[in-house]
């Protein structure tokens, strides 16, 4: 199996007509025209969904003359968002082409393609121009990526001199048993999961500068054990809504995720860096 082939395997890239089944429910039908408000239950892949991407905002203080890039964009929710929220324009790189066909709908029919440019590609090759952005921002998506060091190298020759960087992602805290070190390979599909501190000197190595980390484990372990209560509660109606098999799909992504979590040896990361 290539990379590509690895990746859409794993469960939480299974069962995509999920968005699509969601929008019926609302009444959306497949051609019709969408609020980005109404995806944002369905479209942010990460923790405290559109929250997180408003606190990055912030803490970016983006404004709408920023150019921005999203590293692992998945289906767009977050380029949506902060298009939507900022007017800044935002160029979202994904490396599956299911999930960017998806990507380039949503946004066409939010109205919101003239902010965000979808662009289908590994973030490891794709040859990004130089001195383009103003920040990039990268959600859940580093932890996918087999060469993080050649991976930064990339990511910074695409800043302009004083671009910012903000990352959220998973990270060890012990060191994974084999048991864990299974479930992070082939249900996380985690092949670059690091402690924080070598995630911040591979930054740093890169070239970034005043490398901010925080750990954010205490607030992602007890959201990922809610988040499996609260799924495991909705099984009869999600099951009916979108078929057994796409539950059970995502029950064993959030299971397999609260039960690392649970153990010690999984942790949730924020890193924050600059360039010269
Ligand atoms: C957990 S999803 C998060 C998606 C999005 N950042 C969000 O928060 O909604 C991680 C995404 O990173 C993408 N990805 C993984 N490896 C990549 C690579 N080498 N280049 C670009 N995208 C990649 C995956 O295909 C997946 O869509």
């Amino acid at each position: 199996m290539n990379e590509v082939g690895a990746i859409a395997a794993m469960p939480l890239y299974t069962n995509l007509d999920r968005i699509a089944r969601g929008l019926a429910a609302l009444g959306i039908g497949p051609t019709d025209p969408i609020r980005p408000e109404q995806l944002f239950p369905m479209d942010q892949w990460h923790y405290h969904g559109t929250c997180a991407i408003r606190d990055t905002a912030k803490r970016l203080a983006l404004g709408p003359a920023d150019r921005v890039l999203d590293v692992g964009s998945g289906v767009g929710g977050p380029a949506r968002y902060l298009a939507h929220t900022i007017d800044c324009q935002v160029t979202a790189l994904e490396l599956q082409p299911e999930l960017h066909a998806i990507a380039v709908d949503l946004t066409r029919r939010c109205s919101l393609d003239r902010l965000v440019t979808h662009i289908c590609g590994d973030a490891l090759v794709y040859p990004l121009p130089d001195s383009s952005f103003d920040a990039w921002v990268s959600w859940l998506a580093v932890l996918h990526i087999p060469d993080r060091p050649r991976l930064f190298a990339c990511l910074r020759r695409t800043l302009r001199p004083g671009g910012r960087c903000h990352i959220e992602d998973l990270c060890m805290r012990a060191r994974f048993s084999p048991r864990d070190l299974g479930d992070v390979r082939s249900i996380v599909h985690g092949v670059t999961v690091t402690s924080i501190a070598d995630y911040k000197a591979d930054l740093e190595s890169a070239g970034f500068v005043d490398v901010a980390t925080t750990d954010l484990t205490p607030d992602w372990a007890p959201y990922a054990a809610e988040r499996l209560t609260a799924w495991r509660d909705g099984h009869t109606a999600y099951a009916q809504a979108h078929g057994e098999g796409a539950y059970c799909a995502q029950e064993l992504f959030y299971t397999v995720i609260a039960r690392l979590y649970e153990g010690g040896s999984l942790g949730g990361v924020r890193l924050q860096a600059r360039v010269p």
